[in-house]
């Protein structure tokens, strides 16, 4: 049976005190979570969350890396670098990134093989726009996000990769997918990497949803077949609530 993974994505929010007094108060209330629990944070709060975060079951990631070893990339960081502090996962091709910042399929696809070779574990977006949902669109680009995102990768290392379906529009809107559509995509994701990596690997991959999870809709969304568990925005920033997605079985 696989696991099921939350994880937060406080994207540019959070001052490096407010993720010290973020994690005093959310561990005691996930301390005994049975789900694996993740916070996504800023590159600044990224070593302070890591400090405070030692000896717990909170684990944490960062939003973006590049894809380069080292070199004149101004304001870029590597994978090497945020190993190097402590940073165990990465959410690479998320949405807005692909939206604001010009990541395609090739920079994630390149940005996954840099994580993956300094051991870091990638979260990789994948999902369709409202327009290409209601042109019907929308298997066929989730599709292709993921062959795209995975080429090159052997079935071994697709198994250590999370893959979060977040549709477009559903993010940040207070619009969920009804829990059948989201379990359905994700079901189209699992046939698309049992085609290319062979059906084990698309057993043991852990896919998530994301967009507008909340405490109240998280135990349906959570308990459907294919779903793994969660990459929760907005309702990642205040840690009772948050608390109450992770422990969304109780
Ligand atoms: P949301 O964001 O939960 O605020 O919709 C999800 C995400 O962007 O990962």
């Amino acid at each position: 049976m696989r696991r099921k993974v939350i994880a937060g994505n406080w994207k540019m929010n959070m001052l490096p005190n407010e993720a010290i007094d973020y994690i005093q108060a959310f561990e005691p209330l996930v301390k005994d979570a049975k789900a694996e629990v993740i916070l996504c944070v800023p590159y600044t709060d990224l070593f302070y969350a890591i400090m405070n975060a030692q000896n717990t079951n909170i684990k944490i990631g960062a939003q973006n890396v590049h894809f380069e070893e080292k070199g004149a990339y101004t304001g870029e960081v590597s994978a090497q670098m945020l190993k190097a502090i402590g940073v165990e996962y990465v959410i690479i091709g998320h949405s807005e990134r692909r939206q604001y910042f010009a990541e395609t399929d090739e920079t994630v696809n390149k940005k996954i093989k840099a994580a993956l070779a300094n051991g870091l574990k990638p979260i990789v977006c994948v999902g369709e726009t409202l327009e290409q949902r209601e042109a019907g669109k929308t298997e066929e680009i989730i599709t292709s996000q993921t062959r795209l995102a995975l080429d090159g990768l052997t079935p071994e290392e697709v198994k250590g990769i999370i893959i979060a379906y977040e549709p477009i529009w559903a993010i940040g809107t207070g619009k969920t997918a009804t829990s059948d559509d989201a379990n359905n995509s994700i079901k189209a994701i699992r046939a698309e990497i049992a085609k290319n990596y062979g059906k084990d690997t698309s057993e043991e991959i852990i896919i998530q949803y994301g967009g507008s999870v909340k405490s109240t809709n998280a135990k349906e969304l959570f308990n459907c077949s294919d779903i793994d568990g969660g990459l929760v925005g907005g309702a990642s920033l205040k840690p009772e609530e948050f608390a109450k997605i992770v422990k969304y079985d109780e």
